[in-house]
């Protein structure tokens, strides 16, 4: 059995992870900075990239004597090779590059979205493609139609913040600290979700795409009116989200795309009321809602070395001038 080692430090988390071909996890491995980052209120890249350097061979080192193997038993090295945060990048991909130079084997470098992009095929071996899948992360919003490892149809993007982004700054504009998205979810809880008149940008359109800011710019003026508690902003944020990704879900859902099941990724998927408003849509709709559990949502090592396994699987390989890219949509 081909087994994959996964490698991640595009952000801030680094993380090692060891995935057979056959979508069995032996081993992952993963160290947050949100200590490092706490105090700034975001990430700063090159605190990541020192942090990244550090933790990763000991990562690697760890998730090896979990499965209780070498570098000997590993056939396939697939590391993040973008997009991301240059430093980090760099960080992973050099050293899935070094090990893979000095073992013999096969290097792979993977685009970060399209391991959150296949990570519901590891989570679910019986979902096929292609499918419908809304990608909503720190850095990302967008609906694809996936066809296969390197075979997507980008349908819808943002024209402006990402999903992930929304509620990082939601997060910052209420006090509610680092990192923002759990924690608006906690406080939308006990939140009314009704309190605050909010805007849901572009929702009925005829164009496809996702839009924030302006969302973002109505809880700021929420917040500073003094009018609102900070749990009923929260609620009624998080409700304007769901009902922008709803709306622009359905559209492509009733465009006709052959999909055989809506699937939701990214670390905005970890939401549970975004979960469960994406599940009736897909109830709706008549097929089947797959969502990766939570710790698969989130940066990790897992996707990317399942992300490898179905590249190294079609026979799509790298050769080591293979760049670290920054940008570089999927
Ligand atoms: O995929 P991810 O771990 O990193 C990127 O590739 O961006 O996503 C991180 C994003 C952050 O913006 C974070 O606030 C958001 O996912 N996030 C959440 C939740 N957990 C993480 N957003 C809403 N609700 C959550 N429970
Ligand atoms: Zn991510």
């Amino acid at each position: 059995m081909t087994i994959i080692l996964g490698l991640e430090s595009s952000c801030d988390e680094t993380a090692a992870a060891l995935v057979s071909a056959d979508g069995r996890i032996l081993a992952h491995r993963l160290a947050t900075q949100e200590e490092e980052h706490r105090p700034y209120g975001g990430v700063v890249p090159e605190l990541a990239a020192r942090a990244h350097v550090e933790v990763l061979t000991p990562l690697i080192e760890a998730a090896l004597a979990d499965a209780k193997m070498t570098l000997d038993d590993v056939d396939v090295i697939a590391a993040t090779a973008g997009p991301g945060l240059i430093g980090g990048v760099m960080v992973g991909l050099v050293t899935g590059k070094a090990l893979a130079h000095a073992t013999g084997k096969p290097l792979i470098a993977v685009n970060h979205l399209e391991g959150h992009a296949l990570s519901p095929r590891l989570a679910d071996r019986s979902l096929q493609f292609p499918y419908m899948l809304l990608l909503v992360s720190g850095g990302h919003c967008q609906l694809l139609h996936v066809r296969g490892p390197g075979d997507y149809a980008r349908l819808a993007t943002t024209i402006d913040d990402a999903a992930g982004e929304a509620f990082d700054k939601t997060a910052k504009l209420l006090g509610l600290g680092y990192p923002g998205g759990p924690r608006v979810e906690q406080a939308a809880a006990r939140g009314n979700a009704k309190a605050v008149p909010l805007p849901r940008p572009l929702v009925g359109t005829a164009e496809p795409h996702f839009s924030f800011a302006g969302l973002k710019s109505a809880v700021m003026r929420a917040a500073q009116s003094g009018q609102y508690g900070a749990d009923d902003i929260a609620a009624s944020f998080q409700q304007a989200v769901i009902d922008c990704l709803v709306d622009r879900t359905r559209r492509q859902l009733s465009a006709g795309h052959p999909a055989g099941a809506l699937v939701v990724a990214g670390g905005v998927a970890a939401n549970q009321a975004i979960r469960a408003a994406l599940e009736n849509l897909a109830a709706d709709h008549g097929v089947p809602f797959v969502a990766p559990p939570l710790w698969l949502c989130t940066d990790n090592a897992a996707m990317i070395a399942w992300a490898g396994a179905e590249r190294y699987a079609v026979g799509l390989v790298d050769d080591m001038s293979v760049p670290a890219r920054p940008r570089w949509p999927l």
